[in-house]
């Protein structure tokens, strides 16, 4: 895998957050969503990969671009095959609304090693590396919570459990609140989430609980980079979707784990923010048509961590003119 595409990696979610932060606090979610696809799309069209869509905006006739299975870059001879996660806005609410912790994110890997997550329901639980190898989705939030603690040396009471803030969730909040944990509850954006238990100053040891299945591989992707452990399991709602399952040969008892959602050690994940969130902070528009986007760019092979804050000119840019 060339290490250079980690740095064409921030570009494409830099794109996407700038065109997607022109929506913040308006309202309108699929505008934000559309502005991050197009940008995102754009950029993808510059760079000699030859991707294909394993995550993305949807099935082929729901999505005009980004969609499962489109082959995205300008592929050139010799340049690799590669499988290709997006979510061009993870937190499309929070845009709308004007919130906290929306993100870009894009994950990429060699062809085959990301698992093609049906866009339906996880179960997940991810912690940070300290507590890698003590969590098992199948066992009691008490126990997991035990384990958790002992790997980080601190008290029950001092663990946090990030948990997304949905009715779904109100035995497991009722759970981890018996056995005396606390809880920080989030609006969206569980990708963001799952990483904030990779850094310690996040405040945030475990994510628990359910949401995308396409951000679990995300997450996974960004977990793998950082050494922390990320264990889903698939949560259909209907028949209709167990159905689906099937056929993509997909075991919903399987506990998926780290390896399984995302395979071997050549991946690669960048984040830009758009809206404000502890990980990352959000687009800055400034005067004389200038920006200012703050990314994070990984790569599992070294483990190598890069924040990456840049100021854009606008006016050298058409492409983002408003
Ligand atoms: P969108 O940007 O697609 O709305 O996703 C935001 C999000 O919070 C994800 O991070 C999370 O995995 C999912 O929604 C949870 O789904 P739901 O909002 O249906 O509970």
């Amino acid at each position: 895998m060339d290490r250079n595409l980690a740095l064409n990696l921030v570009r494409v979610t830099e794109a996407a957050a700038l065109e997607s932060a022109r929506f913040l606090g308006r309202g309108d979610k699929n505008a934000a969503d559309q502005a991050a696809v197009d940008g995102m799309r754009k950029m993808f069209d510059t760079l000699n990969i030859d991707g294909t869509v394993v995550i993305g905006e949807g099935e082929m006739d729901e999505a005009p671009m980004l969609y499962i299975g489109e082959r995205i870059g300008k592929a050139v001879e010799g340049c690799p095959e590669l499988d290709i996660a997006v979510d061009p806005l993870d937190g499309t609410n929070s845009v709308a609304k004007g919130l906290s912790n929306s993100i870009s994110v894009v994950a990429v890997g060699p062809k085959g090693c990301l698992l093609h997550a049906p866009d339906m329901y996880m179960m997940k639980i991810a912690v940070g590396p300290k507590a890698k190898g003590k969590i098992d989705i199948n066992a009691s939030v008490e126990e997991n919570l035990m384990n958790v603690a002992k790997a980080l040396n601190k008290d029950i009471s001092d663990i946090t459990v990030t948990i997304l803030d949905r009715p779904r969730h109100k035995e497991l909040i009722e759970s981890v609140r018996k056995v005396g944990a606390r809880i920080k509850l989030f609006g969206d954006g569980d990708v963001a989430a799952a990483i904030a238990t990779c850094f310690e100053h996040s405040g945030v040891d475990v994510l628990m609980g359910i949401g995308g299945a396409p951000e679990g591989v995300l997450a996974a992707a960004a977990l793998k980079c950082m050494e922390g452990e990320l264990q889903g399991k698939l949560t259909p709602m209907d028949d209709e979707q167990r159905e689906r399952c099937k056929d993509m040969g997909v075991d919903v008892e399987k506990v998926l784990t780290l390896e399984d959602l995302v395979k071997g050690d050549e991946i690669l994940f960048a984040a830009t923010g758009i809206s404000d969130g502890e990980l990352l902070k959000g687009v800055g528009f400034y005067e004389n048509n200038m920006a200012k986007t703050y990314s994070v760019v990984m790569r599992a092979e070294t483990g190598t961590i890069r924040f990456v804050e840049a100021l854009h000119k606008l006016d050298k840019k058409p492409e983002y003119a408003k």
